[in-house]
């Protein structure tokens, strides 16, 4: 009987105890993830809803390094308030609270002053000047979506912090490469912002097996996406660039090169509303460029919406997993603009199978689908 209490106590106890642990220790919180689950709430090691949006992803000494705009509750979020957002992960299911990045600014002459509008981050590291190099779109506070700039940071860990190093309008003073098909003096954008640098906003990053980075992002008030190889140090433009899908109003590039061939998936330009993805394919990432049309297939059951309006996505990125030449994710946002922190992330496989591009639907996956 004398036992028997003892035990109760013990047992008391230690229930107590693992309570205690489970509240106190966040790391408790989340169970370790072995899959992908596109669209559903996706919980950090500490069991908070990962806040990395229209992000990317930095692979560097074996880790993955998610970058992504960190938003706030209600259409506010839809405004930088905090900054970008970081993560790590070994497996690409569990992922690491590592903090801000990269710190909006208190003060208010600041160019990245909190209230600005800072999308889309992707981070690079540079091997010659080992740093790693942030850029973004950004859009100065109070001005809409009217700067079309784009910033850049720089850090020497790949977590940060990040310091803001400047923003600019890409390649004033330097006309495209190549011909232009254009000539209508009137859609002549990139020439009216010849002297003050070219508009850029939606865009992303790619560095090619050759060390050259490139800047790809949709300008030209969002009718043509432009090319621009970057200058040695990652953190300006070179003066080279193209313009592509001229006048097709192409948003949220995201690009991967797998057996020599860049391949390109976009969206189309409805703001927070989904619309259907696009996809094109390339020999020369300056072009010229082919569209293959909407690589996705497929219905996302959670909101009835299939390749016509991309799931409900819209694309940010396309991440290679490390050491599978032949394994690609495709990353897309579920925007919710009317409480922007509520955003969704699909991850989806990319299979390049008779010689296609196509990103299918799946309510759950995970990495052996690409051993077969
Ligand atoms: C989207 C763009 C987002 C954000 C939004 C604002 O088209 O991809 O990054 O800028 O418009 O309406």
């Amino acid at each position: 009987m004398f036992m028997h209490f003892k035990q109760t106590v013990a047992l008391l106890a230690l229930s107590l105890l693992s309570f205690a642990c489970k509240t106190s220790s966040p790391s408790e919180a989340a169970p370790l993830a072995h899959s992908f689950k596109p669209g559903a709430v996706w919980l950090d090691n500490r069991g908070v809803a990962i806040n990395a949006h229209g992000g990317g992803i930095l692979e560097f000494g074996g880790t993955y390094y998610w970058f992504g705009e960190h938003k706030i509750e209600g259409k506010e979020g839809n405004f930088a308030h905090v900054g970008v957002h970081v993560y790590s992960s070994k497996d690409l299911y569990n992922w690491k609270d590592e903090g801000i990045a990269l710190a909006v600014s208190k003060d208010p002459q600041s160019e990245i002053t909190a209230g600005c509008i800072l999308e889309r981050p992707k981070v690079i590291y540079n091997a010659r000047t080992k740093k790693f190099v942030m850029w973004f779109h950004l859009e100065f506070k109070g001005n809409g979506y009217k700067t079309a700039r784009s910033g850049v940071a720089v850090a020497d860990q790949p977590t940060g912090p990040y310091q803001f190093v400047h923003s600019l309008r890409p390649n004033a003073g330097h006309l495209p490469a190549g011909l232009q098909e254009d000539e209508d003096p009137k859609t002549q954008i990139y020439r009216r912002d010849l002297a003050v640098g070219q508009m850029a906003r939606d865009m992303t990053l790619f560095v090619d097996d050759d060390g050259i980075a490139y800047h790809i992002y949709a300008s030209e008030e969002n009718k043509t996406l432009q090319i621009a190889r970057l200058t040695d140090d990652y953190q300006r433009h070179s003066g080279q660039y193209v313009r592509t899908f001229i006048n097709r109003s192409m948003e949220a590039p995201a690009i991967c090169k797998r057996e020599g061939k860049y391949y390109l998936i976009a969206s189309g330009c409805t703001g927070w509303k989904p619309n259907a993805a696009r996809s094109a394919v390339a020999d020369n990432i300056l072009g010229p460029w082919k569209e293959l049309g909407n690589p996705t297939v497929g219905i996302n059951p959670q909101t009835g919406l299939g390749p016509e309006k991309t799931f409900g996505g819209q694309s940010t990125y396309i991440l290679p997993v490390a050491g599978r030449p032949d394994a690609f994710i495709a990353m897309f946002d579920i925007w919710r603009p009317e409480n922007a922190i509520d955003g969704r992330y699909v991850w989806l496989p990319v299979s390049f199978a008779n010689g296609e591009f196509k990103v299918e639907w799946q309510d759950e996956w995970d990495l052996t689908r690409f051993s077969k």
